[in-house]
């Protein structure tokens, strides 16, 4: 290893583990339990708590994946399968996988998936270890999900599972670098969480969580520094796509 990416490997170890140190209580069974609480209504929630944004991000996101006939896709952290109902909308043709470490999440999404004609192979369990072999997968999404996860583990498992050319499509929302911006922003999230989960009559799991939804965006990594990341476990090139001043971009990185 070289002295720069040796650099690199302690920095991002580093942010992981204080990020493991201040998540890792939650990221078990809390999370498990909202995402339980909030299977039925998850889709209908994420589009009002953003105001509508999410549907216009989504579709963003999907036109941006670079899809062919017969490439084999492996949506992790798949949810309702939102992301690989759009693919399969927009090409038939592909295969998708969907992996999440919610049965209640993936039995909303394979209701969805029959009403619209389409077929995902449905996969449950935790994603830091992704069951499948090496150089399986021509194209990866994982959008709306890092934030709750060990990321550079699972880039590199991600990494691992895709062919050599295998592209990966990254969407979240980020830690803006603009002091100002990063104010604004959880202000916004704050009351945005509060009033979904009063709306919706969300569980005490649910309400229990608000804090750290807006903690985990501040504790997170900005796009420049995903783009780094993304290149630290191998993928080359990465490009990034920001949107309103960092707060969320999509990012495209190949294996080589
Ligand atoms: C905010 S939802 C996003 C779902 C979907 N990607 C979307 O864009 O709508 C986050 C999902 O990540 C899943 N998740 C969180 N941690 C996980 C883990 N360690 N392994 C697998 N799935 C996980 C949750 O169960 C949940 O379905």
């Amino acid at each position: 290893m070289s002295d720069m990416q040796d650099t690199a490997a302690q920095y991002f170890s580093g942010r992981e583990e204080k990020r493991k140190h201040a998540f890792s209580g939650i990221w078990g069974d809390e999370l498990h339990a909202v995402f339980k609480d909030v299977a039925p209504y998850y889709d209908v929630a994420s589009n009002v708590a953003s105001l509508g944004m999410c549907r216009t991000w989504r579709g963003k996101f999907l036109s941006a994946v670079d899809l062919k006939p017969g490439d084999e896709v492996l949506d992790v952290c798949a949810g309702t399968n939102a992301v690989g109902i759009g693919l399969l909308k927009r090409q038939p043709a592909a295969r998708v996988t969907a992996m999440d470490r919610s049965q209640e999440m993936q039995d909303v999404g394979q209701q969805i998936a029959r009403k619209n004609g389409v077929e995902i192979k449905s996969v449950v369990g935790d994603v830091h270890k992704l069951p499948f072999p090496d150089n399986s997968f021509d194209v990866a999404t994982l959008q709306w999900a890092s934030r709750h996860l060990q990321i550079v583990d699972v880039f590199s498992e991600v990494f691992r599972v895709l062919k050599p050319g295998g592209r990966f499509h990254h969407h979240d929302m980020l830690r803006p670098e603009n002091p100002v911006v990063q104010s604004l922003y959880s202000t916004y999230l704050k009351g945005c969480v509060s009033a979904t989960a009063l709306i919706f009559g969300s569980g005490a799991k649910a309400r229990s969580c608000r804090n750290y939804f807006v903690e985990a965006i501040e504790m997170f990594y900005s796009s420049r520094e995903i783009t780094e990341l993304l290149e630290h476990v191998g993928f080359s090139p990465v490009t990034a796509e920001d949107a309103i001043g960092g707060v969320m971009a999509n990012h495209r990185a190949t294996k080589p």
